[in-house]
């Protein structure tokens, strides 16, 4: 039996910084009830270069959303540093937008003053140029024969592809995605995800995608950052190296190789996943693992 905790000596290989999104030695912790607190981020290092696709995958409750929300400026760090171009991360600002697991669509809008309503809000735009624009990102997402169409006459796919148009309408360099195919169908969520690489690189935005599905996130990952369980640490950062465009990718040996390389790092502990000597708790010997 290996033991649950890693050693107190586990370190992993150094990030080299960005200059881009840098994440280093950043704690989250929350203030729980009793005034106990929950630590939902431990000690992560992470960059991210401009352009990249990068995907953030591990269970459900590691801090993934805690993590996104902290990069969106949402959300406090506790400690160590975020950093978007050598500049702390402190606050919500146009240059990141957040893509979230529910569309959230204004009801009452019809899908053209969903995308403008951003626009109009920041008041970037006049309401003419607010609503071209705004037709180029339908076209983009493949809705442009939907403009006039309420949120309730559209599948849950069409929603999201509407609110990933909304999310692109602010012009952001980062595209911030929590889960955002998570409720709808698999062979739906197949189309979006290759509809998304393509879009993310015409629009050429940065994207950071939150998920749980390791397909998911070999299918569109140039690189994974593997989370453990709460709190999360990262297990290990996975460079995807698929040939692009991914459309017929995800039947070749190679994404199982991937798949399979990831599932083994999920399932193991951080210490295992550095490579560094475990102490077992019942037999006090060192089980080597890499
Ligand atoms: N506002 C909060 N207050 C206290 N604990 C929280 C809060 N939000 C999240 N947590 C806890 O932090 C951990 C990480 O949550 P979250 O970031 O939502 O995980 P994930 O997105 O990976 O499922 C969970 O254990 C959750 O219960
Ligand atoms: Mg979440």
């Amino acid at each position: 039996m290996v033991s649950e905790e890693p050693v107190p000596s586990v370190r992993l290989p150094r990030v080299p910084a960005s200059g881009y999104l840098d994440v280093r030695n950043t704690s989250i912790a929350y203030a729980g009830r009793d005034g106990d607190v929950v630590l939902a981020i431990d000690r992560v290092d992470l960059s991210v270069t401009q352009g990249e696709f990068v995907c953030l995958l591990g269970p459900s409750g590691c801090g993934k959303t805690t993590f996104l929300n902290a990069v969106a400026g949402f959300l406090a760090i506790s400690s160590g540093q975020l950093t978007l171009k050598g500049k702390p991360i402190e606050r919500p600002g146009p240059d990141r937008a957040m893509v979230f697991q529910q569309p959230g669509l204004l009801p009452w809008r019809d899908v053209l003053h969903n995308v403008t309503y951003g626009l109009e809000m920041s008041g970037r735009m006049r309401r003419r140029e607010a609503k071209e624009r705004a037709g180029e990102l339908l076209e983009l997402v493949g809705l442009a024969d939907f403009a006039r169409s309420f949120p309730h006459q559209l599948s849950g796919g069409m929603q999201q592809r509407v609110n990933l148009a909304r999310a692109l309408a602010v012009e952001p360099e980062i595209l911030l995605l929590d889960e955002p195919f998570a409720s709808v169908d698999a062979q739906t969520r197949e189309g979006l995800q290759v509809e998304l690489i393509s879009i993310c690189n015409r629009a050429k935005v940065t994207a950071l995608f939150v998920t749980h599905d390791i397909g998911e996130a070999v299918f569109l990952a140039d690189r994974i950052h593997v989370f453990s369980r709460r709190p999360g640490r990262i297990l290990r950062e996975v460079r995807v190296r698929l040939p692009k465009p991914r459309d017929r990718v995800r039947l070749s040996p190679d994404f199982f190789r991937y798949v399979q390389e990831v599932t083994e790092v999920l399932g193991s502990t951080p210490a295992a996943a550095a490579g560094v000597v475990e102490i077992s708790k019942e037999k006090g010997h060192g089980n080597r693992r890499s």
